[in-house]
């Protein structure tokens, strides 16, 4: 679409400079300016004349008529309205399918990429659950957002680092080191993995509320682990192990792979040095015992650093992090993708980082996404009022195990195409709206296959596959290759329409940090989509310029649907 957006900035650019006003905008404003009616009667492209009223002194309308009178068409645009206060552009319907459809077709999996982050890196931190804790749907914000955008990013043209820092330090392996010498076996653990230490952390839970000693004696566990007590440390890598085990299993259903594992007890021993340099700049106070930042004067309270025995803390580890990283990667942005809840963390010590004299505070960034409910009620890991991710795939697969069974039982590699549809209903479900909106989560609507789902889409996408291999068998597919595109059918038009806005939306996700722009986009993209396919004939037309155009509409389409899914997590199987 940028070509002709272009053309029409141009040709608005002159009559504004004819009316003697060429110094209050450039070609950019005025692309910027310009919008999509949502009504095709509209035109295809308007430029709303409202900005220019006040510095104008003139009505919109009239603004409009004035700029009419002067407008020039060429190119791809044959004619122009004035509706009010907008200017309405209509394209030359052949002369832009020749153009976009060609486009699209010769750019094929690249349709949409760009190189604007080219030579720049990016780090993103997201997933990074706490080991031995359930890995549940509260985190399933944090996996497919963050996968998302990294996604966003390499199609972008940035080099990407994907990390997970683990939550593997801190006083819980304290507990799980006492409650695995009181209550666990090797065996069960070994057999039952991740399930079995979350039952003894819950355990260790309920028995230091009657007991409280239990918890000194967790708090001295880690402290051995801190200092290096081998056979400490021995527990706390098989835990990680076991816990890493199962995280990756729902990472492969997800086709998500990281970069770096570097957690947080990767840097716990690159804190001291941190310290010191905070010491250096006079930012550090001690305060009962803890060490802490204070950032009163910025509006926050304070940013805790040391606990009283000298044990670091979440933010000091972060602080360690964010500077190694910054090092090892010389990122451009670093992002952090956490539930909204910790944005008060994020912000105490992104400015800390300031304070100790380092400039890049501004290419740090926290992208936080609102927080889910089940069924109104809190997820609370003690109270068992969670979903396991694992369970919710599960119970996703088998509802298309079932349904496949139903209705396509000689299906190929009906496994693995089971595990793309129902992990892409649920990741498509979670994805469909802006980050930041709460969740109330149901198993109901995110299993729901009917009208804006994944499936939806994805069968859509497979509906693109088999026109295509129909067409190769036929022999007909050939035909796009002459170029010969012409529109002869409203549906033909508008589906080309949205298949061209595909790299605005992918820089306005990016920019936005914001997924569900990419989902709604695929809504939309398999919407018209699916009003060509019942309002056209694909394959069988006595013009072959028309079926070549069909032909070539229906593999752009594909395209597009498989870039947007991969740029989502969810995968593109081509028979459902
Ligand atoms: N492990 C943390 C949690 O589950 C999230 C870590 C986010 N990343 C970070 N660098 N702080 O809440």
């Amino acid at each position: 679409m940028d070509f002709i957006k272009k053309e029409t900035a141009k040709a608005v650019y002159s009559a504004i400079s004819d009316i003697g006003y060429s110094d209050l905008f450039d070609i950019n404003n005025i692309t910027e300016m310009l919008e999509y009616p949502p009504n095709p009667e509209n035109g295809d492209l308007a430029f709303p004349c409202f900005r220019l009223s006040k510095i104008m002194r003139k009505s919109p309308a009239a603004i409009a008529i004035d700029l009419a009178s002067k407008i020039k068409i060429c190119g791809t645009i044959t004619r122009f309205e004035t509706v009010g206060g907008y200017l309405n552009f209509f394209f030359d319907k052949n002369g832009f399918t020749k153009i976009m459809l060609s486009q699209i077709l010769e750019k094929g999996e690249k349709y949409g990429s760009s190189d604007e982050g080219k030579g720049k890196t990016v780090v993103i931190d997201y997933s990074s659950p706490n080991v031995a804790k359930p890995f549940h749907i509260g985190h399933l914000g944090t996996t497919v957002i963050g996968h998302s955008i990294k996604k966003l990013h390499e199609f972008s043209g940035y080099k990407c680092v994907g990390i997970n820092h683990l939550g593997d330090w801190g006083t819980q392996f304290g507990k799980l080191i006492v409650a695995y010498r009181k209550w666990g076996s090797k065996n069960v653990i070994s057999e039952g993995g991740i399930d079995e230490l979350v039952k003894l952390y819950v355990r260790f839970h309920t028995e230091a509320e009657k007991d409280p000693s239990l918890d000194d004696m967790a708090r001295a566990e880690f402290t051995k682990l801190e200092h290096g007590d081998a056979e400490n440390r021995n527990l706390w890598k098989w835990f990680i192990d076991i816990s890493l085990t199962e995280y990756k299993k729902t990472y492969a259903q997800l086709g998500i792979e990281f970069d770096s594992y570097c957690g947080e007890s990767f840097y716990y021993d690159k804190v001291p040095a941190v310290i010191d340099k905070m010491k250096k700049c006079g930012i550090l106070t001690v305060d009962n015992g803890a060490t802490l930042i204070d950032l009163e004067k910025y509006g926050m309270p304070p940013c805790l650093i040391l606990k009283s025995d000298g044990s670091t803390l979440y933010a000091a580890r972060d602080i360690a992090a964010a500077l190694y990283r910054k090092k090892t990667y010389d990122f451009s942005k670093c992002i952090y993708v956490t539930d909204a809840g910790q944005s008060l963390h994020f912000k105490q010590w992104f400015k800390v980082i300031s304070l100790m004299g380092y400039d890049f505070e501004n290419q740090l960034f926290h992208v936080p996404y609102g927080k889910v409910s089940i069924g109104g009620a809190k997820l609370a890991t003690r109270t068992g009022n969670v979903i396991l991710l694992k369970d919710l795939f599960k119970t996703a697969i088998e509802k298309v195990e079932k349904i496949t069974e139903e209705k396509n039982p000689g299906l190929e590699n009906k496994e693995e195409v089971a595990e793309a549809v129902g992990v892409g209903a649920i990741v498509y479900n979670y994805l469909s709206g802006g980050r930041i909106k709460n969740i109330d989560f149901t198993i109901e609507d995110a299993l729901s296959f009917e009208g804006n789902t994944g499936p939806y889409a994805q069968y859509t996408y497979a509906r693109t596959c088999s026109i295509i291999s129909k067409a190769k068998e036929s022999g007909k597919y050939s035909l796009i290759h002459n170029k010969e595109f012409t529109v002869s059918a409203d549906e033909e038009f508008q589906l080309l329409k949205t298949l061209a806005l595909f790299p605005e939306k992918v820089k306005s996700a990016l920019d936005g940090y914001e997924p569900s722009v990419i989902t709604r986009y695929i809504f939309d993209t398999a919407t018209a989509f699916n009003h060509f396919y019942h309002g056209c004939q694909v394959l069988n037309n006595e013009d072959n310029s028309v079926t070549a155009t069909r032909i070539a509409l229906t593999e752009a389409t594909g395209n597009v649907l498989k870039s947007a899914f991969g740029l989502i997590c969810m995968k593109a199987p081509k028979k459902i």
